[in-house]
């Protein structure tokens, strides 16, 4: 159902590669809701990816920029205020890679040169983006930034490995840039800490599939999806949460707050049932 939230605003949204990704469920959603929106990704998401796809169902354009890189961003950013005629209302980073994760290689045997480009493409990207945002002046006031995140960033969760870092590094930039940028602009900057979603790069976790399902017995109202996951993300566009800022926000069926739940403890004694 489309309430027209994000009627007139404009808005760029990084990370769609598949219909599965978050990204293109939000991009879907802001354009139900009235939105103008751009889609970027990678370089390479052109061959691999479908954004072509999503631009022509949405209305928009693609502009492929490497996130990490700072040229590419002034480009991009710069083109997107000229092509929907304005500056932006709100930015989307949905942007995770970590080629310790893809290579499966381990936490305590890490190999550096990896780690150095999981920060770079997972979080530095996001610090990259905002301090591109504001050189250009490119979010017009009360703009909404929401960027995505992941519980292991407080809380140790087996096979998330250097991830892990990166979002604690993401979800501190949120606050840390959400401070200057709200006092200066009154931009707010919000990350979503979402369930684990059945998309590429979620399933390029180490034992994701009993992530998902540990996740869904643990939480009261079950995993959330990528659909509700892009409802969610409208609502910090809106202008409805003008004062929410430097928050991480758990959109996640309760997980965050669980222990123990009856689902996941019958489920831990049929193990030991199973054993004798
Ligand atoms: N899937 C999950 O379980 C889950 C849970 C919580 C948070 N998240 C986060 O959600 C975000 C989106 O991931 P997703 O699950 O939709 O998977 P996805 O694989 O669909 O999206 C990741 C995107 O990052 C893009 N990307 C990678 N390197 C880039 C670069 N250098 N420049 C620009 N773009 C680049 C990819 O092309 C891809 O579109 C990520 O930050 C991820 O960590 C995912």
């Amino acid at each position: 159902m489309a309430y027209k939230l994000l009627k007139g605003k404009r808005g760029l949204i990084f990370g769609a590669l598949n219909p599965k990704s978050i990204a293109w469920q939000v991009a879907e959603r802001a354009f139900e809701e009235g939105a103008h929106i751009m889609l970027s990704n990678a370089p390479v998401a052109k061959r691999l990816g479908e954004v072509e796809e999503l631009a022509k169902a949405c209305n928009s354009e693609v502009i492929y920029a490497d996130a990490t890189n700072l040229d590419d961003l002034e480009m991009l950013i710069s083109a997107s205020v000229e092509k929907l005629g304005g500056k932006l209302d709100f930015v989307l980073h949905s942007i995770g890679m970590s080629p310790n994760v893809r290579k499966d290689i381990p936490y305590d045997n890490i190999n550096y040169d990896n780690y150095l480009k999981t920060l770079d493409v997972s979080a530095l990207s996001f610090h990259k983006v905002l301090q591109t945002c504001r050189k250009l002046d490119a979010i017009n006031e009360w703009g909404s930034v929401v960027a995505l995140t992941y519980i292991a960033a407080t809380r140790t969760l087996y096979g998330y490995n250097d991830m892990a870092d990166a979002k604690a590094a993401l979800e501190s930039i949120a606050r840390s840039f959400g401070y200057i940028y709200g006092r200066e602009k009154k931009v707010r900057i919000n990350t979503i800490s979402q369930s684990p979603t059945l998309t590429t790069a979620g399933s390029g976790i180490k034992g994701f599939g009993s992530l998902y399902d540990f996740s869904e017995r643990m939480s009261p109202l079950g995993n959330a999806t990528a659909e509700e996951c892009a409802d969610y993300a409208i609502t910090l566009f809106s202008d409805l949460t003008r004062k929410v800022t430097m928050q991480n926000l758990y959109h996640d069926g309760g997980f965050s707050s669980m222990g123990m739940s009856e689902e996941a403890m019958t489920q831990y004694d049929k193990s030991f049932e199973e054993c004798k």
